[in-house]
């Protein structure tokens, strides 16, 4: 027997997973996962003044809009039938101050936006961020203490915060200044002042991320932060502490949880839908946008295909829905396509 004949018997030929691969008819019948519309909440980022658009140059295609283009930006993705978007404001330096306090102020650029959205936009789902490092002078999600974020002090002006929110129209609450006890307090806040309506998705596996720093040019921290956020961001070593950080926002009340950065934590995402079974969201953040973008700019990959991917990937670790800087986007290229 010559070695092609032995190669041959070897073979088998029952097993074949290249058959179903083999036409695009049969690809798309086997496939097990799918990027919809429905799956995008699209992060946006306000600034003060009127008609403006400012490029985020960190993160080409991504802009800081004031809130009238804010609401006409929304208004287009409504139109795109994205079901939510995710506000953060660029507050004026001069409005920063060691306790947040525009924070609570509700004039304040994220419930004008809000108010403003309501009236283009009145079936998206709104959804704010709940943390200080937007208004604080420190950039820290927190008040200070010396060198310490405090906890319970913190706490207590997020509920305020939330409660600011609430009333210029928020739908979601997302708390993302990965403080201990906070969604307990926040549920128990919201409902006591008549929102028991409003959804709580808390960051509840937040990890002190090198990816985070285009939003943070984006939102004006980078140049204030001082230090890092080592003491109440999770550690990126971790994943049975991520379980616990989920377990704890559940219990106090959480509708929805997340996983940020996305795709360098694949793994957290997978663990959380398989333990817990909720509705489970990532942020894909700036820096992994920053990346893809930066790479398809110089023609080093295909950046839609990449874009493409990266959302898929995803869908395949167990996430209901994302958070994508690239949300509009995908839904113009979805629509298009005709695939949602
Ligand atoms: C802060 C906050 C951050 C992001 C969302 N909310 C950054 C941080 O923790 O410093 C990051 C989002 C992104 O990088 O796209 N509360």
């Amino acid at each position: 027997m010559d070695a092609k004949t032995a190669l041959a018997r070897k073979l088998d030929l029952t097993h074949r997973p290249r058959r179903n691969r083999r036409t695009d008819w049969s690809r798309r019948l086997v496939r097990e996962n799918v990027v919809t519309i429905n799956d995008l909440i699209w992060p946006i980022f306000v600034v003060d003044g009127e008609k403006v658009q400012v490029p985020v140059a960190s993160m080409p295609g991504v802009f800081r809009y004031s809130v009238d283009e804010a609401a006409k930006a929304v208004a287009h993705a409504a139109s795109l039938g994205i079901p939510a978007i995710a506000l953060f404001p660029y507050t004026d330096p001069d409005l920063r101050d060691p306790t947040g306090s525009e924070a609570l102020n509700d004039q304040n650029l994220v419930c004008r936006a809000c108010r403003a959205i309501r009236e283009v936009a009145p079936d998206i789902g709104i959804v704010t961020d709940v943390a200080l490092d937007p208004y604080t002078s420190h950039g820290h999600d927190g008040v200070m203490e010396g060198e310490q974020i405090l906890n319970d002090e913190t706490v207590h002006i997020l509920v305020e915060q939330a409660l600011n929110q609430a009333r210029a129209g928020a739908d979601v609450i997302a708390p993302s200044d990965m403080m201990d006890g906070r969604v307990g307090a926040l549920r128990e806040g919201l409902d006591a002042a008549g929102f028991g309506h409003v959804q709580i998705m808390s960051y509840a596996a937040k990890y002190a991320s090198a990816f985070y720093g285009p939003f943070r040019d984006a939102v004006g921290t980078n140049k204030t932060l001082i230090g890092d956020k080592r003491t109440y961001q999770m550690d990126p070593a971790n994943t049975d502490e991520a379980l616990h950080e989920v377990e704890l926002d559940l219990t106090e009340g959480a509708d929805m949880v997340m996983v940020k950065p996305g795709m360098p934590y694949l793994d957290i995402i997978r663990r959380v839908k398989d333990t817990f079974g909720r509705p489970t969201f990532a942020y894909q953040v700036s820096g992994e946008y920053a990346m893809i973008m930066a790479a398809a700019n110089n023609g080093w990959i295909d950046g839609e295909k990449a874009m493409m991917e990266s959302l898929l990937a995803f869908k395949r670790a167990g996430c209901d829905g994302v958070l994508t800087y690239f949300a509009v986007r995908v839904a113009e290229k979805l629509k298009t396509e005709g695939v949602a």
